[in-house]
């Protein structure tokens, strides 16, 4: 096996710090900022030529993100982010008063709250399952699917973003399928860390190009079964109001900045000249050891979490870390480290989540091992 060497030449980031979070906000390569630079330039030379140009420019770019997910283009759109994704399945899907949204209690808290607001218009409900952060796969599927009586849908994440745990959509649909209540999987951190992630059952399935594809911010898809493709509509009313046609009818939502979604490919290009399909797996290594350097230094240990995903790790953090002033905390590691983690939590543990991309190599991780413990204590 070739051992691919960190690339942090390929991006911009600062060298002075430790960036040990691309989970959360993602990091741009050079080359798509360049891709991203030449459009604006050419957007601001001829405003008027280049709106025109703009739908073709889209149809290419989702073409190639279609493809990329190995989905069906006729029903994949393009949405700023997962929260809009979860959003436009929220406002599709029939919720009849009385009913049920059913999450878990790894959910996504913006999606939470997305799943409150359309409850409380619809006179429902949000039930929340509890699934215990080591279940494995058969516990996490019979604790949901006891839960979908009156449901009028599911909504569940695919890799959960405070506990880095997969959940096994491909079990979890069916299920909820043969109780006949839709599924919206949140597969927000699933492409580039699941192949295909995108499961072929589900009812709507969105996720962040933003995030592992290392693509420009305010990328990300949303796939919509047959069935709801009629009526899925954008969350802003535009020109395509009356388009017939599901991929266009979420293209152009008024004046925006569709330069990202245009030169998001060059990040997928990106990543296969990365040899991402070989280098994954190292990058996963990698945080594990890292993880393990850390929870030796915190004196604690690596999260179980039933099925970990690729390239994301949870440390468990020392029971005298009080995680109540969290953003706080990770301003004072940024500040006093030069280190950038996240902090979560989840019942009433602590946990650092930390992520590998190219970028990194295991002095990261043992920079981060040799300072974090005196910033916490
Ligand atoms: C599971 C999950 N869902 C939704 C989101 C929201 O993503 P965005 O901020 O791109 O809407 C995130 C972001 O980290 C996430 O991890």
């Amino acid at each position: 096996m070739t051992v691919l060497s960190p690339r942090p030449d390929l991006w911009t980031l600062d060298p002075g710090v430790l960036h040990l979070n691309h989970g959360s906000y993602g990091a741009v390569p050079r080359r798509t900022q360049e891709v991203m630079a030449a459009l604006r330039v050419e957007m601001d030379a001829n405003p008027m030529v280049w709106f025109r140009s703009v739908a073709d420019r889209l149809t290419t770019s989702r073409l190639a993100l279609a493809s990329y997910l190995q989905v069906d283009p006729a029903g994949f759109v393009l949405v700023p982010n997962a929260s809009a994704g979860v959003t436009v399945a929220l406002a599709t899907l029939p919720i009849p008063a009385g009913s049920k949204i059913v999450l878990t209690d790894h959910a996504y808290g913006a999606v939470r709250y997305a799943a409150e607001r359309y409850a409380k218009a619809h006179g429902a409900e949000v039930d929340i399952v509890g699934v215990p952060l080591e279940a494995d796969d058969a516990t996490v599927v019979s604790l949901i699917a006891d839960r979908l009586d009156g449901a009028a849908m599911l909504i569940v994440d695919q890799i959960t973003s405070g506990t880095a745990k997969i959940f096994p959509i491909e079990a979890l649909v069916p299920a909820a399928h043969a109780r006949g209540v839709p599924v919206v999987v949140d597969g927000a951190h699933a492409p580039a860390l699941i192949d295909a992630p995108a499961s072929a059952s589900a009812d709507f399935w969105t996720g962040n190009f933003h995030k592992w594809p290392a693509a420009p911010r305010a990328t990300a898809g949303l796939v919509v079964a047959e069935q709801w493709r009629t009526a899925s509509m954008p969350l802003i009313v535009s020109w395509s109001e009356y388009d017939e046609r599901l991929p266009e009818r979420f293209d152009m939502q008024g004046t925006y900045d569709y330069v990202p979604w245009i030169a998001a490919p060059e990040s997928l290009r990106v990543l296969s000249d990365l040899d991402w399909p070989a280098r994954r797996p190292q990058l996963t290594a990698l945080v594990e050891e890292g993880a393990r350097l850390l929870a030796k230094a915190l004196g604690t240990g690596i999260a179980e979490v039933g099925q970990a995903p690729a390239t994301m790790r949870l440390v468990e953090l020392p029971s005298s870390v009080d995680l109540s002033g969290g953003e706080a905390l990770k301003a004072r590691v940024s500040r006093e480290l030069k280190a950038e983690i996240t902090l979560t939590g989840f019942e009433d543990r602590g946990f650092v989540r930390l992520s590998a991309h190219a970028y990194n190599s295991l002095a990261d991780f043992e920079k981060l091992s040799a300072g974090l413990p005196r910033v916490l204590a």
